[in-house]
């Protein structure tokens, strides 16, 4: 799929307008209907100069948690988007970029450091919000900020996972940021299983 300019654009700012308002859809849904959304990268050679080539990923829709078995400080550990790629979605006690839920106070990341792949899972901070220090080499990620670095050796920040409320349903809908030791997020290793 090539998109011009003007589109390429456009579908940026929609992606961005529909993250802050805490209803997030695929990347793929804002694609054209009459396109293929597949990850296929056109050849350059064989492109309109006054376009950009843009790759489009479905990610597996799937469910999370329930809201009403939750409450505030809640941690629930999952698999996504493959079943090697740990996550968890934490229930802050502030709004968070990228949050879900009423106070968007909801949120979730893979649980692989950036740094060199250490796991984060059990190192929930419910008072700053962070997820760290990381056993390996201290790195700290602020669950507010989309997972930016607080401190430590880790120069990338921790890949959050987009989330969508459906009734008292939570969802895992994409991944933001390529999760530490894969190519691709969804190379190498099963995708878990969808709706
Ligand atoms: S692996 Fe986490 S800080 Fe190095």
């Amino acid at each position: 799929m090539a998109l011009s300019r003007r589109e390429f654009l456009a579908l940026g700012v929609a992606s961005g307008a529909v993250a802050a308002a805490g209803v997030v859809v695929p990347v793929a849904l804002l694609a054209r209907d009459d396109e293929a959304t597949d990850s296929t990268v056109p050849d350059p050679a064989s492109q309109d100069p006054g376009t950009v080539p843009a790759v489009v990923t479905l990610y597996p829709r799937v469910k999370v948690a329930s809201l009403s078995d939750l409450s505030r400080h809640s941690v629930v550990d999952f698999s996504y988007p493959t079943e090697n790629s740990p996550a968890s979605l934490f229930w802050l006690d502030r709004p968070a970029t990228g949050g879900v839920g009423e106070n968007g106070e909801i949120v979730a990341f893979s649980t692989f450091c950036t740094h060199m792949g250490c796991p984060l899972a059990g190192g929930y901070n419910s008072e700053h919000a962070v997820l760290g220090p990381c056993g390996c080499h201290f790195t700290t990620f602020d669950l507010t900020k989309r997972g930016q670095v607080v401190i430590g050796q880790a120069t990338e920040d921790l890949p959050q996972i987009i989330l969508d409320v459906d009734g008292d349903d939570i969802f895992a809908v994409g991944t933001m940021g390529v999760v530490y030791g894969f190519r691709d997020n969804l190379a190498d290793a099963v995708v878990v299983e969808g709706l």
